[in-house]
């Protein structure tokens, strides 16, 4: 097992990566002081995985309530949140009820946000079921819902006391859940950490094969990378703005084709390669660059090709992204690999250049 920090002072918090950890009750047991959690969970998730976690809750003396709710981004809404808050008040979960987050990033997300407004904030504990959630959702404390006009645009930081990502459930995952996911590994290589990069290109064959030792490496690095950001910039005034790499294309994308037709991961890997192409029309960096960035995608098993939306839909869209300031829409793009920048004075020329070109092969 590796252990990994956030370090935000008095809210610091550990990440526990590793194999068999859904049974280890002593990694929960500081975290839950008194005999009672409720866990929420999704219509698949549930199935797999509630029943081992309650038992090694039980070994500890702790019940728990659970709520389960319908799996989907499209069910990532007002309406199941407060599926979570009838759960709690039904079960007259109190202000001490740990509120324990078992399932991918929209699982997380969304139980974050009941946990930072049910009875105006109880503890959160993320045990992430997904790639996705392991390697970038379940940390940091960005909680959320989406909203029909844009997405998570309804939310709150709410840091978790702990996350405990147990290796062994990506077993169950879906292959383009587990390639979805690699678009979130890819993204800090790209932003921050070029010898990561490097090393998945060596290793992608690997990862795809669910690799044990190198899917751990990865999930690791991925935490190590997010954390040291959320500690330098918890609210997004700065550098945590570099993690929406792609997304600004990408939750275009997602919300254009409708929630739930393009995984997350796969619109944030179509929108990275569209930040690359700006910014090689930008002069920063070279078409072989480019041309790395796709191949390394592709060899993930992840689209390319955007979406054909028409360029005013996907301008209309990027217009409601939170990442516009003034007017102004705020991109994250590429100074070399590696190496991510904010940058908010593209020419519109060359906006719309790039949201031609990059919805052909
Ligand atoms: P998801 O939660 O929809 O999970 C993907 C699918 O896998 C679902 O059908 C789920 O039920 C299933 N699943 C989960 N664990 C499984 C397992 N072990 N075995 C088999 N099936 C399993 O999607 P996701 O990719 O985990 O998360 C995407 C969401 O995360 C988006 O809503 C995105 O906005 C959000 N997100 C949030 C942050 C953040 O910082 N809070 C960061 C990135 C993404
Ligand atoms: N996934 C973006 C962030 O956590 O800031």
């Amino acid at each position: 097992m590796q252990t990994l920090t956030v370090g935000l002072g008095e809210r610091s918090y550990p990440i526990y990566i590793g194999s068999g950890l859904l049974g280890q009750a002593d990694l929960l047991r500081a975290h839950i002081p008194r005999k009672r959690v409720a866990i929420v969970s999704n219509t698949t998730v549930a199935p797999l995985y509630l029943e081992k976690l309650q038992y090694t809750l039980q070994s500890m003396g702790v019940d728990s309530v659970s709520i389960i709710l319908p799996d989907g981004e499209a069910y990532k809404t007002a309406d199941t949140l407060n599926l979570i808050y009838d759960g709690l008040l039904t079960n007259r979960c109190e202000r001490s009820t740990p509120l324990i987050a078992l399932g991918g990033g929209v699982v997380g997300d969304m139980t974050g946000y009941a946990a930072a407004t049910y009875l105006r904030g109880v503890p959160f504990i993320q045990i992430p079921t997904t790639l996705l959630a392991q390697v970038d959702s379940s940390v940091g404390g960005k909680t959320g819902i989406n909203h029909p006009l844009g997405k998570n645009m309804i939310g709150a930081f709410y840091q978790p006391q702990l996350v405990l990502a147990d290796t062994d459930t990506l077993n169950t995952l879906p292959d383009n859940e587990l390639a979805a996911g690699l678009a979130e590994v890819i993204k800090y290589g790209l932003i921050r950490d070029l010898p990561f990069l490097e090393w998945l290109e060596l290793n992608i064959e690997k990862l795809l094969a669910r690799d044990t030792a190198a899917l751990q490496y990865a999930i690791a690095r991925s935490c190590q990378n997010k954390a040291e950001v959320v500690a330098a910039d918890e609210r997004e005034s700065g550098e945590r703005a570099l993690l929406n790499l792609g997304h600004t294309f990408g939750h275009a994308i997602e919300s254009g084709m409708g929630y739930g037709s393009w995984l997350h991961g796969e619109a944030v890997a179509a929108g990275t390669v569209m930040a690359a192409d700006l910014s090689q029309r930008l002069g920063w960096i070279s078409a072989q660059d480019v041309a790395r960035i796709r191949r390394l995608f592709e060899s993930a098993g992840l689209p390319v090709v955007s979406p054909d939306l028409g360029t005013d839909k996907y301008l209309d869209l990027m217009g409601l992204d939170k990442k516009v300031e003034g007017g102004k829409i705020r991109f994250v793009l590429l100074k070399e690999i590696g190496r991510g920048v904010v940058f908010g004075d593209v020419p519109a020329a060359l906006l719309r250049q790039t949201l031609e070109a990059c919805v052909h092969a």
